[in-house]
């Protein structure tokens, strides 16, 4: 029996009750289009809008608009309309690598430097709808990039800063900016990243960039190409503070975002900007029961959507102070987190399972040895959080005292789509618990029947939402293909999920070729490339296996041309191949070279006998008759890595 948390009401009085959560969510079941009319006027428009929901997932009339007629500007509900309440108030407090290397920024100065940053931008030919990508360490000036694009109506483009210059390239080629905003170097757990040198590099494959905007963060001398390169501090000296913001219909895009999927490249997310601001900035408000005047942390990289949604638009049109991180959780010690909590006066934390597993292994008193009692809620996203490492952060984290959101969204979703209200739901350590409002999961069989009551399955959502995805950039016969056609007429999110006699969901993982490796997402397909792309290379195929820290890890099957030889040497060439490839991220944590894959007559590699012997579940590999060579399987259970 799992034990459960019951929801205590904080003493200023929840916000959201448990009587309000069902009632709010069963409005917004029975009458979507009504509740949506209401909650869409959470933020500001400058054009009402009259219509509210006109989506479908059917392939006949397949099409997801929200607030379709209204006009608003996202920086505008980010900055503009708090000057008056809160003009003095600290928007975001930066926390650089080193420790106490800190800086505050008001709301008040943030729209200032927004507006001269979006006049810059203007000022090198960028308009209303043009891609500007973002290549950058976690510094304030990453967010006032970001709300300087959405000043004018740019799409931004973020790339994560640990990506590769080949990642760079595709990614930029892909949607084929013309700017990029970066930074000299970044700094992170000590070391630097050299951000400037990868674009210099990328910019050899992305032929269509004419312009690179560098922010002078570590003050390393870099190599500036004549009339391409530009300090933003130079351009900014001649800026003016005073630039309209351009009205964006609802559905104008407001950015893309590159994730990996099962199959093929990165696929461009595309979000538009009134549902998604309404998303953003509705689940920042109610899943961490944000009040005036507390300091958010969010630890996420503006890389990720996490980053987007939950260091900078959701806090930020909320009217928050939020922390943005530029280091990690283990620099210079183990204790960064919680002294930093202490320093900066944090009432809610939100950070990912694995960083939780990693310090939970480095003992209590690096937690204890701090006084948290500013602390009031702390959040876990990214992948499952398993019981020990969630009784771990209530307990000794939040001192029993800390309500914990178990968060299950993804990159699609636009924002949080599963989780509990503090102080509304009552906790089971490990499960994302109920649906928000306007959320309606189904759990479906492979067939895609409806499984119902307490049950196991591949998870579905049946209707839209604000904050969904409206396409993959450049592709939008793939955005159809690759979430609405497994289940028809049902958005799949690639996930597994088990529900309980409560109702309570608890996500078990990808049920598709994507692994998630401390959190973020990889294609298997991409891995697979990367290695096959190398010369000694035949053949390669990749799987996820267990792992302690990063939830998963990423488990590499080598076939080597005829004539190359299997050896250590070899192996850590190819390791560090994938990682310059496409990033450090995507290493594989195991590689094993494989005389051969197991395949069916036709050709298929069967991957359900690799993932059980990445595994070590060699006990039971199910039927391998249909394989054209069974004895393949032998050499490589035989040979399984043992990984460090
Ligand atoms: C995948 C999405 C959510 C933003 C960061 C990752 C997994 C995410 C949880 C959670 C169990 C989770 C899912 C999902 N995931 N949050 N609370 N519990 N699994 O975004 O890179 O788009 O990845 O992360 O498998 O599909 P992403």
């Amino acid at each position: 029996m799992t034990q459960t948390i019951h929801a205590a009401p904080h003493d200023a009085v929840a916000q959201v009750d448990k009587a309000e959560y069902d009632a709010r969510y069963a409005a917004s079941v029975a009458d979507p289009e009504s509740y949506w009319r209401e909650g869409g006027r959470c933020i500001d428009w400058s054009r009402p809008y009259t219509e509210v929901k006109d989506t479908s997932f059917d392939e006949a009339d397949f099409r997801i608009r929200w607030f379709a007629d209204g006009q608003t500007n996202v920086s505008v509900n980010c900055l503009d309309r708090h000057l008056e309440t809160r003009g003095d108030q600290t928007a975001i407090i930066w926390e650089g690598d080193e420790p106490g290397e800190t800086r505050k920024v008001t709301y008040r100065e943030l729209h200032s430097q927004v507006c001269c940053f979006a006049n810059v931008l203007k000022s090198k030919g960028v308009k209303k709808g043009d891609r500007v990508t973002l290549y950058l360490p976690m510094v304030p000036e990453a967010a006032a990039a970001m709300l300087a694009c959405t000043r004018i109506g740019a799409i931004h483009s973020i790339v994560f800063g640990g990506f590769s210059p080949d990642s760079l390239a595709n990614r930029l080629v892909d949607c084929d900016s013309r700017l990029v905003i970066t930074a000299d170097e970044g700094c992170r757990g000590g070391k630097r990243i050299p951000l400037k040198a990868n674009v210099d590099k990328a910019l050899d494959h992305a032929p269509g960039v004419d312009t690179v905007i560098v922010i002078r963060r570590s003050g390393a001398d870099v190599p500036m190409v004549e009339g391409r390169d530009f300090w933003l501090h130079d351009l900014l000296a001649d800026a003016s503070p005073d630039c309209p913001a351009e009205p964006m219909d609802a559905e104008d895009p407001l950015f893309i975002l590159y994730t990996s999927g099962s199959t093929g490249k990165p696929k461009g997310v595309l979000h538009t900007t009134g549902g998604y601001l309404v998303w953003a900035h509705t689940t920042f408000r109610d899943v961490f029961d944000y009040r005036d005047g507390e300091v958010f942390w969010c630890t996420a990289d503006i890389g990720w959507v996490t980053g987007h949604s939950y260091v900078v638009y959701g806090p930020l049109s909320n009217g928050a102070t939020t922390v943005m991180f530029d280091g990690v959780p283990n620099y210079p010690d183990h204790g960064r987190f919680w002294e930093t909590i202490d320093r900066l006066g944090v009432n809610i934390f939100y950070t990912a399972p694995t960083a939780i597993r990693a310090l939970m292994r480095e003992g209590d008193s690096w937690v204890t040895k701090s006084s948290r009692k500013s602390l009031r809620i702390l959040g876990s996203v990214g992948e499952p959080i398993n019981p020990e490492a969630w009784d771990w952060y209530h307990r000794v984290v939040g001192d029993r005292r800390c309500p914990i959101v178990d968060t299950w969204w993804q990159t699609e979703t636009g924002g949080i789509l599963i989780s509990p209200l503090p102080y509304a739901t009552d906790l089971k350590p490990g499960s994302a618990t109920k649906p928000l409002p306007g959320v309606q999961p189904m759990i479906v069989d492979a067939e895609g029947k409806e499984l119902e009551g307490a049950t196991e399955g591949n998870l579905c959502i049946t209707d839209s939402w604000p904050g969904q995805m409206r396409t993959v950039w450049g592709d939008h016969d793939r955005f159809f293909q690759t979430y609405f056609t497994t289940y028809p007429g049902k958005y799949f999110t690639g996930d597994g999920v088990r529900r309980d006699a409560d109702g309570y969901y608890w996500i078990t993982g990808r049920v598709d070729d994507v692994i998630n490796v401390s959190g973020h997402r990889m294609g298997t397909a991409e891995v697979e490339s990367a290695l096959v792309a190398h010369p000694k290379v035949a053949e390669a195929a990749v799987v996820g296996m267990p792992h302690d820290i990063k939830g998963q890890g990423i488990y590499a099957y080598v076939t080597l041309n005829a004539g190359d030889e299997p050896t250590d040497d070899l192996r850590a060439e190819l390791r560090q191949w994938v990682r310059k490839e496409i990033g450090p991220v995507a290493t594989p944590d195991a590689l094993q070279f494989a005389p051969g894959l197991p395949k069916t007559r036709s050709g298929k590699i069967m991957r359900r006998i690799l993932r059980k012997i990445a595994e070590n579940d060699t006990s039971n590999l199910g039927d391998t008759s249909t394989l054209a060579d069974p004895s393949v399987v032998d050499t490589l259970v035989a040979e399984r890595i043992r990984p460090a």
